[in-house]
């Protein structure tokens, strides 16, 4: 098998050649509700089936997007779009969840943008909240990290990043992610045990990305949407058209805000 570091060097490679730009600056990963801050965030200069390029699978999400995007910022500088992620429950592995950021940190992205829609544990926070990702507990049991290469987490979530965001929205929350396997949602128990270890967000995504992205050398941002109150927490049982509806409802906002928190990096 090819070393995850060579291929996210070919698939940096295919997206140069691709759409012409050598080097980004920025990258993002949108999840559920976020897929419209590609439109708002600059010119888009290029489109790409995922596909096209190396390493990458089609989304197994339907309401998922699997395309690659090149967009020129107002600022001149140059930002990536992940539209495809490959979730940890889709079974292939760490090496494909890690690939997008890899390919992103390949693509020369010194910042990566991590967004997700995900469940609230804290019942002031409504469905159609942004907010800001301080920290996780991965509960994956899983690293996508191989051999022995102890990287720091401190800060993973950068400070720096989160005080700009809130220049833009100074009531943006902040809290813990924890990232379950998936793909069912987490029984009420275990809703209980994130919030006694310290989790304010319950998800499937970002953390062992975020890992990736760590020992890529970037900085990290990560944003959820709140879709719903976690299970148990809310009364009513949870479906995927709940969670995508939500992301739908509150896309323009969040996109809004996203792209101006771009605009400031
Ligand atoms: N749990 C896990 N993942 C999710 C949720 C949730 O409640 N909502 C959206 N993604």
């Amino acid at each position: 098998m090819t070393n995850p570091f060579d291929l996210a060097s070919e698939a940096a490679a295919k997206i140069a050649e691709l759409s012409g730009i050598q080097n980004h600056d920025i990258a993002l990963t949108l999840g559920s509700g976020w897929a419209k801050a590609a439109d708002l965030i600059g010119e888009t200069v290029a489109t790409i089936d995922a596909t096209q390029i190396p390493g990458f699978l089609p989304p197994a999400v339907h309401g998922h997007v699997a395309t690659i995007r090149s967009v020129k910022l107002p600022s001149g500088k140059y930002a990536l779009i992940l539209g495809a992620r490959s979730h940890y429950y889709e079974g292939h592995g760490v090496r494909q969840v890690a690939h997008g950021v890899r390919t992103a940190a390949a693509t020369g992205a010194k910042i990566m943008i991590l967004t997700n829609g995900a469940g609230g544990i804290k019942e002031t926070w409504k469905p159609g909240t942004p907010v800001l990702i301080s920290d996780h507990i991965n509960l994956t049991a899983d690293s996508p990290l191989e051999g022995a290469k102890f990287v720091d987490l401190t800060d993973l979530y950068s400070s720096r990043l989160r005080a700009i965001a809130r220049t833009v929205d100074a009531s943006l929350d902040e809290g813990v992610y924890c990232q379950f396997r998936g793909p069912h949602y987490e029984t009420p128990a275990e809703v209980q045990m994130a919030k006694h270890i310290g989790g304010h967000i319950v998800g499937m995504s970002t953390a062992l990305e975020a890992i990736a992205a760590r020992e890529a050398g970037m900085e990290i941002l990560g944003l959820s949407l709140i879709t719903n109150l976690a299970a148990g927490i809310q009364k009513t049982p949870l479906s995927h058209e709940e969670v995508i509806q939500a992301g739908k409802d509150a896309e323009v906002r969040i996109s809004g805000l996203l792209a101006e928190i771009v605009s400031k990096l």
